[in-house]
């Protein structure tokens, strides 16, 4: 099956177009991008600042054969092709803070929010949301410290249509090894950006802290506690530098 790609100027949020394209009977794999965003949503119900022209907003709608319960680790590994699509240069000082964003110095760079629609018959549908700051101008009023593609790697030209195609190739295809194999193959590569590795982290709900290990081959992240290893579970806690 093929690609369907919808460009839209101004849309309320590119993930909700995806859930209702698939309402409308749409199949295959679904891409919506928009050039600026009115309801743009981020992770834990925060809203994503969505300026038009400046950034990319895109979501993917692709089906996975697995079920609900085989999907651990998924949100990690769509961290993993997106950071690995920009091809940031050596030395930019890119990683990923679990479970997914992509921060530059310590700053957000782009965040990922994956929304889950029915499973049937043993595959799941899922709403890969992507916000990518790309030139993001200064004014913008965000409540954490962010960066952009061309502030934080200045002399390219960062176009958002090359980006796009980028982001999409890289993840059709770590979506079609994770299907096949699951998360355990990418725990290494995850680990490779693992901004938390060796920082000491506290979890802001349950009593936890400890210095950052890095992800277990479900994804989980490890905390060192001095008395053991604890396990964090994706979703449920996050993580802060303490
Ligand atoms: C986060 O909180 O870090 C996740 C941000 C995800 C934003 C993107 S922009 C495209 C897609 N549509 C939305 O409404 N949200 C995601």
């Amino acid at each position: 099956e093929g690609i369907s790609l919808a460009v839209h100027d101004r849309i309320d949020s590119t993930n909700s177009e995806i859930a209702r394209r698939w309402q409308q009977g749409e199949t295959g794999l679904l891409v919506s991008v928009a050039d600026c965003q009115e309801q743009g949503r981020g992770r834990r119900g925060r809203p994503w600042q969505s300026p038009v022209g400046q950034n990319l907003y895109m979501s993917i709608g692709a089906t996975i054969g697995r079920g609900f319960t085989q999907l651990e680790g998924f949100s990690l590994v769509v961290g993993i092709a997106l950071i690995e699509s920009l091809k940031l240069p050596e030395g930019a000082w890119a990683g990923l803070k679990w479970p997914n964003d992509v921060l530059v110095h310590d700053r957000k760079l782009a965040g990922i929010l994956i929304e889950l629609q029915g499973e049937l018959e043993g595959a799941v549908r899922v709403i890969v949301g992507i916000g990518l700051n790309v030139h993001m101008k200064e004014e913008a009023s965000v409540d954490q410290p962010w960066t952009s593609l061309g502030l934080a790697v200045p002399g390219q030209s960062w176009r958002r249509d090359r980006l796009a195609a980028g982001i999409l190739n890289q993840l059709v295809d770590r979506l079609h090894d994770f299907e096949k194999s699951g998360f355990a193959p990418f725990s290494e590569i995850w680990n490779q950006y693992d901004l938390f590795r060796d920082k000491k982290l506290r979890a802001t709900s349950g009593d936890w802290s400890g210095l950052g290990c890095g992800v277990d081959e479900s994804g989980n992240y490890l905390l060192d506690t001095g008395q053991g290893i604890e396990k964090i579970n994706a979703g449920e806690i996050s993580l802060r530098v303490a």
